[in-house]
């Protein structure tokens, strides 16, 4: 099976090729389905999760995920750690680096961040030795492990991805998962629709089709995949009531054969009524859920293990 080499960062999706992807995906389904044997591929690596924005699904599948490898895991404290007192990030790293660690996995809300600080070692910067950096979830344009995760979770619906109608409903312009999802599912031949008041567009994404009528953007999808109105990423005033009157998934709107995603949290009531969110075809976002442990075990394994496959 083709793997990532050890030690590689994970920074967003189009660093990853397709056969990259698919790989993780067959691995994450290996996890899930026994069908690989669990071995200790992490065991004496030290990785520290740098989180500077809340979590709760990605934080706890990537420690599931480390702790079930055998690797040791550090919680960063953002507040008492010594950016605090003014440390940049490189310098973070790198000290972090020095002390034994082998990978960060880093949520943040400044877009590049991780980039920008690998790039850093090419000019004037160097770190002590290699430490791997792994986006979970950076700023408004990325969260590639949770791409990965729909991307397993779409695959066990669907044999075959080519030709599928995925519909994006809701607060895309400061949605980092739908800017991920759209690049991956692109690329095996999805066909997107985005759903949003004109206050949550953003005419900058390619290769969608805008929609600002829900019967039209939802019928024939296959997926619909609702997204949580960002409020701490927003200045303006949002009109509830209106967004809820036009957007809202509810189980008389969502066609009948299709799945209902949404990368969470949810504000019930908001996107999704209660009534839809209890009703079987809730089930899928907590499935999503589910597939973040196999997916970031897969993704683990292949940055930092990948020593230990059976083939
Ligand atoms: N989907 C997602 O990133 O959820 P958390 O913010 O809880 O990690």
């Amino acid at each position: 099976m083709h793997v990532l080499d050890n030690l590689k960062h994970l920074i967003d999706i189009k660093s990853l090729t397709t056969d990259e992807i698919e790989a993780i995906a067959q691995k994450a389904l290996e996890f899930k389905n026994s069908t690989c044997t669990l071995k200790n591929t992490l065991e004496g690596k030290n990785v520290a999760m740098i989180f500077f924005e809340n979590s709760t699904r990605t934080y706890f599948s990537f420690e599931m995920a480390l702790n079930r490898l055998g690797a040791s895991v550090y919680r960063f404290d953002t507040f008492k750690s010594s950016i605090s007192k003014g440390e940049d990030f490189f310098d973070t790293v790198n000290n972090l680096a020095a002390i034994g660690f082998d990978a960060c996995i880093i949520r943040t809300s400044t877009d590049g961040l991780i980039r920008k600080t690998i790039d850093e070692q090419l000019k004037e910067r160097k770190f002590f030795k290699k430490i791997a950096l792994i986006n979970a979830g950076e700023g408004v344009s990325s969260h590639p492990t949770q791409a990965l995760l729909d991307f397993v979770t779409i695959k066990e619906y669907f044999k075959n991805l080519d030709g599928l109608n995925l519909t994006i409903v809701g607060d895309i312009r400061h949605s980092r998962v739908a800017k991920s999802n759209i690049e991956l599912l692109n690329r095996f031949g999805v066909h997107i629709k985005c759903l949003a008041p004109s206050y949550f567009r953003d005419d900058t994404i390619q290769n969608v089709e805008w929609h600002s009528v829900l019967e039209d953007a939802v019928e024939n999808a296959d997926i619909v995949m609702a997204l949580r109105i960002q409020k701490e990423r927003i200045q303006d005033i949002i009109e509830f009531e209106d967004y809820i009157k036009n957007y809202q998934l509810t189980e008389q709107n969502l066609p009948n054969d299709c799945i209902l995603m949404h990368p969470g949290p949810v504000n019930r009531d908001v996107e999704v009524t209660s009534g839809l969110l209890n009703s079987k075809k809730g089930e899928t976002i907590l499935k999503q859920a589910h597939n973040g442990v196999f997916t970031r075990m897969a993704i683990l394994d292949s940055t930092l293990g990948g020593t230990k496959n059976n083939d």
